[in-house]
């Protein structure tokens, strides 16, 4: 049994979904070939405080009309060594698609809304933040123990031709956003980047910040410098991010699936007619307060949003930062759609580095479980502790949605295995 699974395996290169699966049955199986890329992003070098906010185009990818399977990413050292998040926070990473005019090359360091419009035409996803969060994959200090695989036979569809408008090719960004809090006064302080803790007063471009801002992506852009113990010294030191793409060759037995990202801070503004806004502040900040009358000490934050077109869920999953204790994604009738929770680190390796969130559960509903109307308001609730202040927080949620299920013979053999 285990010398024909694993000759199986090693021939075909296969993914075995079940050990148990007997080999005859395995065998009736056409499952395509799922590949693994491994990548690695361009340098960015960090000293004890410092800022990497780094926007990289046309980075390497799996190419042509595929399927993507998972993807995943960690910041590691020029030996590949995996850097623990006490050491390297890293803030967030995100992945957005884009078509590129042939033969343009962006420039690098560019911010996106900075580049020539005629060379560049992002593909978003399709969440209701339309000016905010457009990406396709993105995770922050949560990235190494969150399971992102899309189940079978579903997967998102990229590199389709017949989509990718004449004289352009599809290419992919990433920002890459990472905060360096070796020998800092205060390490939460800077991964909330509190603006007081940079010394900073102006933005990235020159701004003066709004009154009021106490912490936030405006404090914590590219080059700056959080507050360092006096006399600590540490090494600059080169890091990259190292990502990893799951993808299989697209073909008619794959269903393709919708990318929806949901925002806890959206104001959806109804008075903007039929066309509805959607501000989407992608972060917030939680006050301390404790209230004996409650459970304690908690913030609780809720947004709606309507999906004008629905479908089957067959993932989900939160972004919270720490703080965060668990974030809800319910349908207009108060079902819950996915519930996501937090993972904090208990130790000091990277993965599982204590007071982090090293990662956060996420939801693989049985397809056809968990079904969204066209035109349902959804509501995400985001719940932090509020034991102390937090900036800078996020409550964003993740969904995977499908238009239609597989034939059932797929289906059933899927959930067989
Ligand atoms: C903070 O910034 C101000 C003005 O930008 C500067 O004068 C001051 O020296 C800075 N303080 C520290 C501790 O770097
Ligand atoms: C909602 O949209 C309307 C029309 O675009 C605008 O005038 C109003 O300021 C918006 N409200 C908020 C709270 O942003
Ligand atoms: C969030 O807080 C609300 C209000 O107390 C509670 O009903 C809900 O169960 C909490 N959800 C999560 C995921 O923690």
């Amino acid at each position: 049994m285990a010398s024909c699974f694993q000759g199986w395996v090693v021939l075909l290169a296969m993914v075995v979904l079940a050990l148990s699966t007997p080999c005859s049955h395995a065998l009736r199986i056409v499952k395509t070939k799922t590949r693994t890329s491994v990548f690695v992003s361009p340098k960015f070098v960090l000293g004890p405080g410092s800022v990497a906010d780094k926007y990289y185009y046309d980075i390497d990818f799996p190419r042509g009309h595929i399927a993507i399977k998972s993807f995943t990413a960690e910041v590691i050292d020029e030996e590949g060594n995996p850097i623990p998040l006490h050491e390297t926070y890293l803030h967030h990473w995100v992945v957005e698609g884009y078509y590129g005019r042939v033969g343009s090359v962006e420039p690098e360091g560019t911010r996106a809304e900075e580049l020539q419009r005629s060379d560049f035409i992002f593909v978003r996803n399709s969440g209701v933040c339309q000016r905010t969060l457009g990406q396709y994959f993105g995770l922050g200090s949560e990235t190494r123990k969150t399971d992102t695989h899309v189940p079978d036979p579903f997967g998102i569809e990229v590199g389709n031709p017949a989509v990718t408008p004449a004289g352009y090719e599809e290419r992919w960004m990433l920002n890459v956003h990472a905060i360096d809090t070796r020998g800092a006064e205060n390490g939460l302080g800077c991964t909330e980047c509190r603006c007081d803790l940079y010394n900073v007063s102006t933005d990235s471009r020159g701004r003066p910040l709004r009154p009021g801002y106490v912490g936030g992506l405006f404090c914590c852009y590219d080059g700056v410098q959080c507050r360092v113990k006096q006399g600590f010294n540490g090494v600059r030191r080169n890091l990259y991010l190292r990502y990893t793409v799951k993808w299989v060759d697209w073909s008619g037995s794959i269903v393709p699936v919708k990318i929806y990202i949901f925002d806890v801070t959206d104001k959806m503004n109804h008075s903007a007619g039929h066309a509805i806004e959607h501000e989407c502040r992608v972060e917030y900040n939680v006050e301390e307060s404790c209230s004996a009358t409650s459970d304690g000490c908690f913030d609780s934050q809720s947004s709606l949003a309507t999906m004008t077109t629905g479908g089957y869920v067959v993932y989900g999953v939160a972004h919270q930062h720490t703080g965060g204790i668990g974030s809800t994604l319910y349908g207009e009738d108060g079902r819950v759609l996915c519930s996501s929770i937090p993972i904090y680190g208990k130790g000091k390796e990277a993965g599982d580095e204590a007071g982090y969130i090293v990662g956060m559960s996420s939801c693989y509903p049985r397809p056809g479980s968990i079904r969204i109307n066209d035109g349902e308001t959804l509501t995400l609730v985001s719940n932090y502790s509020s034991t102390q202040t937090h900036t800078g927080v996020m409550g964003l949620f993740y969904i995977l949605v499908a238009d239609y299920l597989p034939t059932s013979s797929v289906l059933s053999f899927d959930t067989a295995l």
